[in-house]
């Protein structure tokens, strides 16, 4: 069974269903490049997990510190997959990875601190920081690597920076950061008292077994780790706001479960979705790997358009659905030039630019291939005979 194929993508219930950006909020021919959100229906016992939840009819609330299975199996996956001792007494599941960084933010910074990011990164780290009411440090990656220039970095430190953010792989970028550059990163936030948060929301999206958890235990250890994730997207269930926050102690889960509002019944994951996260982990590891294969496919296709279109400077991603490619000329407006894009090859892709990638991401276009090959070729096709495409 192909799980991936042409067939298996239901446009009619994507345009129901598949918002921010993607199908339901476009005119019907626009095929969109954008949110990143696969386009194919999610692994069976995933639904089978679901239906079998509501079957006796039972909807009560769960516990605030979340569903022991789906702790546990959080942990598990840690610890076969990416080799790091987490205990699942020290993790929380959230209602999305975003609310898990928003809550992080909060319960580590107060107004007067700071904290730094890199730059470019996806535009979640700098609203949870400002949410918590503290500043903003961005600091450049080499786009090549994901990777900070250590000298740089320095100059951001104070006495009232608290934090360093990792986006690891990072979105835009669709690159893994390296072991080596993850221990030296440890070796600074411990020099400075820092901690490190890790979104390792794509850690999963690999495809050369690249990325190294900030927990791995090959890592220098260090007690200031936290990681951030989710099951948006290894496994498609953006709409179930799955999240998680592992922390490194009791101490540090305790003030995070007070922090996230869960106690006072306001906020917390339904356990509905616990459920769906369950089976997740523990039953469609087949079905991330046929994914997995499936992407390595698309990627290829996708820099094969990035070349033929000769508009871009070559990328090299290792992770991630997603690329991340520079103009060869700058663009001046690159809303209208997307806009433009959109009447004329009815394919809809995200801009560059402050608002979404920090300001490193200027002149830049992300498009997102999480989708099947006959519709990846339908775009590439589209844009390259566009005028704008034929005439640059
Ligand atoms: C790096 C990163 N972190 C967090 C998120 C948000 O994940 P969730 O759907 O769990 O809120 C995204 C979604 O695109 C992301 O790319």
């Amino acid at each position: 069974m192909d799980f991936f194929s042409d067939n298996n993508v239901n446009i009619e219930a994507l345009r129901k269903k598949a918002f921010n950006y993607r199908w339901a909020t476009l005119p019907e021919d626009v095929i969109p490049l954008t949110a990143a959100d696969p386009d194919f229906p999610v692994a069976k016992p995933i639904t089978d997990a679901i239906s079998d939840y509501i079957k006796d009819g039972y909807f009560s609330y769960g516990p605030p510190e979340g569903i022991h299975d789906f702790k546990n199996a959080i942990q598990n996956w840690y610890r076969r997959r990416y080799q790091a001792d987490v205990s699942s007494d020290f993790i929380l599941p959230v209602n999305s990875a975003a609310f898990g960084l928003f809550t992080v933010a909060k319960m580590l910074l107060k107004a007067g601190d700071n904290a730094i990011i890199p730059n470019p990164v996806d535009f979640l780290f700098r609203k949870s920081i400002e949410h918590a009411g503290a500043e903003v440090r961005t600091a450049l990656l080499d786009k090549a690597t994901a990777c900070f220039d250590l000298d740089n970095l320095k100059e951001f430190v104070d006495a009232n920076t608290k934090a360093i953010f990792i986006c690891n792989p990072n979105n835009p970028l669709g690159r893994s950061i390296s072991k080596e550059h993850l221990n030296v990163l440890i070796a600074f936030a411990s020099k400075h008292d820092l901690w490190i948060v890790s979104d390792e929301i794509w850690a999963d999206i690999d495809f050369d077994h690249s990325v190294t958890s900030i927990l791995s235990d090959e890592l220098i250890a260090y007690p200031k780790r936290i990681v951030v994730s989710g099951l948006s997207k290894n496994f498609g269930l953006a709409s179930l706001r799955i999240g998680y926050v592992i922390c490194p102690n009791e101490k540090t889960f305790e003030e995070l479960l007070h922090e996230s509002g869960h106690l006072t019944t306001a906020f917390g994951l339904s356990p509905l979705a616990q459920a769906a996260g369950i089976a997740a982990l523990n039953d469609c590891e087949f079905w991330l790997d046929a994914f997995l294969e499936h992407l390595r496919k698309m990627r290829q296709l996708t820099l094969d358009f990035l070349e033929q279109s000769n508009l871009f400077y070559p990328v090299h991603p290792n992770t991630t659905y997603l690329v991340f490619p520079e103009f060869k000329m700058p663009v001046s407006n690159i809303e209208m030039w997307l806009n433009q894009l959109k009447d004329q090859a009815r394919v809809a892709l995200v801009p560059g630019g402050n608002n979404w990638f920090e300001s490193a991401s200027e002149n830049h276009v992300r498009i997102c291939y999480a989708t099947s090959e006959k519709i990846l070729n339908v775009a590439f096709e589209r844009m390259l005979n566009a005028p704008m495409f034929r005439n640059k």
